[in-house]
Formats: C-alpha cells, structure tokens, sequence
C-alpha cells in the first residue's frame, strides 16, 4: 500500500505538485492521464524518490520513505520503474542486462539469477533475443526487455513513464499486452499514458491530473464516459474529438496527417484504420472537395470515434454550391475513398449550418443519412457551410 499525504514538488519556475493526497492499494492498476506539463511524470518520480518531494510525506508498505533515515536502495528495489527510453545498458546483451542488479544488489548467485532472467525473457516472448545486444532489438523488444529487467528485481510495485510512447506504433500493442499480462497477476501498477485505450482498458482506478494535483479521480468508466468537473470534461471531449479547419489550399498536410495518427494513436485505433482514416480525407478531402472549392477555401473537417462500435465518423464541411464528391470525375480518388470507408453520405444543408444539422431530419438528404449528426457544440457554428459529407470507416 502507497499512502501520500500533502505531497508537494516546487520547481524554481513551476510547482506541478501542490497538495497530493491519496492511497494505492495492493493490486491497484492505476491509469494516470492528463494534458501535458500537470505533473504526471512529477508524480511518479516523486514516488521512487527519482525526485525529492519539496514537503509531504510519502508510506511504502509502513515505510515512511520521506523520511531522510530511510534507505533508499530498498525502496527503489521494491518499486520499479520503466521508462519511456528503455535505459538499456547497450554494452551488455539481453540477459546481462536482465541478472545485472539482482546479482550486484541482491546478491543473487548469478546461475540462479541466469534461469530466473530467462524465465521472465519467456514471459515477454524473448528467449530467443538472451544473447543478442539492444542495439540489434526492435523498439517494442527494447521495452519489453526493460520490463523484465524491472521484474527481476521481484518489485511489488511497478511504476511506468509513457512506456509505449517512444514506440513505433505497429510494436505499442506488444508491449501493451506484456503490461496487460503482468496486471491480471496482481502487480501494483501505476502507469502514466497518453494512450487512452489502453489506460482505460488496463486500470481499475483512472488519476486525471491537473492543477497541481489529481484534479479528478474514478473507475475508467467514470472518467471516460462520465466526467464530473470541467477540465475532466473538456480532455476527455478532446480524445474523442478531432477538429481542425482549412482556410487554405496550402494548409499544413503533413501536420493535419500527423494529428489525424494521433487521434488513432488515443483511441486505439488499429494501424490500418488509421491509414484508411488518413486515405479517405487525403483523397475525398483534399484531391475531390478541396479541388472543387473555388477561390474560398473553407473546410471543416471532424472525426469522431466511437470506442464501443470501435468506428470513426469523419465529417467534412464546405460552403458553395452544392457538391456531392461522388459526381467528382476523379474516379481514382472516388475508388480510393471508398475502399477505405463504410460509407460515404452527402448531404445539403441549409445556410443556418448549425441548425440544419441539428434539424438534420428535414434535409432532403437525410433520408440517407446513417449516422447521427454532429453535436451542435462545434467551433463552426458561425460559418455558413452548406454542403456535408459523413464518412464512416473501421
Ligand atoms: N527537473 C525539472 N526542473 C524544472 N522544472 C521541471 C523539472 N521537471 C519537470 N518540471 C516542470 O514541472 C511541470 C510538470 O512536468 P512533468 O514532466 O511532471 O509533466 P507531465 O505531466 O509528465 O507532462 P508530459 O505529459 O509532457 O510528460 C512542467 O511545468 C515542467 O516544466
Ligand atoms: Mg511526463
């Protein structure tokens, strides 16, 4: 059990930690999310005394490790930390890496040590990497090695800074199910993660950090679908979300594909999906609508996903006169599109956009429409777009 009481952490030009209070139980799998910048990585270290907590006072197990007679080296032993970098030693091979702090600290004969290293290689599927470097592994084998190298030192606690985020995204889901596996045995785990997801998926207990503190805590479901209090309100809108506007034909692509990955990343989205998420808005976007679109360019453009259908709805807006982009002559862009989607529903709105899509059911169109319309909230409402498009995709 972690019991932290009036926890604080002052740096000279912030104070991320104000006044922490809260207790970890045994068995805890704590998801800890939040915009960038409250604290998260803070909180964590504090916890293992990486980083000195400026007052408070923080118990392991009855332990007062803020106490200056506590003996450090025991309470890092007993809580490991896996980083977003790995922080493999490169000079030494797999299982070197692995038996390293076990014989040096705890004095573990080094055979002993070898068979216990290569026990836990096979539980993150790499027994066959023990004589390899870390230089000659993948990113995802990387991570999963630091964790086993976390898991020899037999920690009760396991705590993890962003461990998928320096991943390459085809190997996040590896290291995700490494850390799946080691919470349904009962490990206390406390990780900090922008992957939603997974945080949500993975947690019993979900911290939203904030205003110098947790700001608001639940089960997942209570944080995902039911957040009480603003901030809570307005981060988790943003995951689901994704909204951006084009006043230009030479507007940011590569930064616009860049945000739409990460939109797939939070949500979970699978690689493809996020490829055909990307596809649709490259080809019925910007190669068919944005090509037809006059002198004023004005687009919106909104994905929402939908993590119990596990489906993303994009919507694209424009103005002008009516345009179905599934008149366009681009008949390769067409094709390309609509591989990629569900499908693909055009309708034209009244001038009022706002309203005409609220009112949706009284469009000529709507008849057609499959998904419901967007919710009246978005940033557009003062522009007079007058043409939609819904596009779903899985
Ligand atoms: N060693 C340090 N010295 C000075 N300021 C620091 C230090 N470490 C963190 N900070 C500041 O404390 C605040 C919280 O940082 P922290 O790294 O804990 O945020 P975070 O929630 O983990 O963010 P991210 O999601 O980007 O990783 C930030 O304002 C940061 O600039
Ligand atoms: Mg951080």
């Amino acid at each position: 059990m972690i019991r932290i009481e009036h926890l604080r952490k002052e740096y000279a030009n912030a104070t991320p930690l104000q006044d922490v209070n809260v207790t970890i139980n045994d068995g805890d799998v704590i998801s800890v999310i939040g915009p960038s910048g409250t604290g998260k990585s803070t909180f964590i270290r504090c916890l293992n005394l990486l980083e000195t907590p400026t007052s408070g006072n923080i118990w392991v197990d009855g332990v007062c490790i803020t106490d200056k007679k506590c003996d450090i080296n025991k309470v890092r032993q007993k809580m490991g930390m896996v980083f977003q970098s790995f922080n493999l030693f490169n000079h030494m091979n797999v299982i070197g890496n692995i038996i390293a702090a076990p014989v040096d600290l705890l004095k573990i004969p080094k055979a002993e040590a070898y068979e216990e290293g290569m026990r836990l290689l096979r539980t993150v599927g790499l027994a066959d990497k023990a004589q390899n470097f870390p230089e000659e592994l993948s990113g995802g084998q990387k991570q999963r090695v630091a964790i086993a190298r976390t898991l020899a030192m037999k920690p009760n606690i396991i705590l993890f800074d962003e461990p998928t985020s320096a991943l390459d995204p085809t190997m996040v889901g590896e290291v995700q199910a490494v850390i799946r596996d080691l919470a349904s045995q009962g490990l206390t785990m406390i990780i900090v993660t922008h992957e939603m997801r997974f945080a949500r998926e993975i947690a019993n207990r979900v911290f939203f950090m904030d205003e110098g503190g947790i700001y608001e805590e639940g089960t997942p479901d209570e944080i995902f679908q039911n957040p009480k209090r603003e901030k809570t309100i307005a981060f988790i809108r943003h995951i689901n979300t994704f909204t951006t506007e084009i006043l230009s034909r030479d507007f940011d692509f590569i930064g616009l594909n860049t945000g739409l990955e990460e939109f797939g990343r939070r949500n979970g989205m699978s690689q493809k999906a996020i490829y055909r998420l990307q596809s649709v808005f490259e080809e019925l976007g910007v190669q068919i609508i944005l090509s037809a679109l006059g002198e004023n360019v004005k687009m919106n453009l909104s994905v929402d996903y939908s993590q119990t259908e596990e489906r993303a709805t994009m919507r694209i807006k424009y103005g002008g006169d009516p345009f179905d982009p599934k008149d366009s002559d681009n008949i390769l862009s067409l094709k390309l599109a609509e591989n990629a989607s569900e499908s693909i529903v055009y309708e034209r709105l009244a001038p009022a956009a706002d309203e005409a899509l609220t009112t949706a059911a009284k469009t000529p169109a709507a008849e057609a429409l499959t998904t419901a319309p967007a919710p009246a909230e978005t940033s557009a409402a003062e522009i007079p777009f007058t043409n939609l498009v819904t596009i779903t995709i899985k």
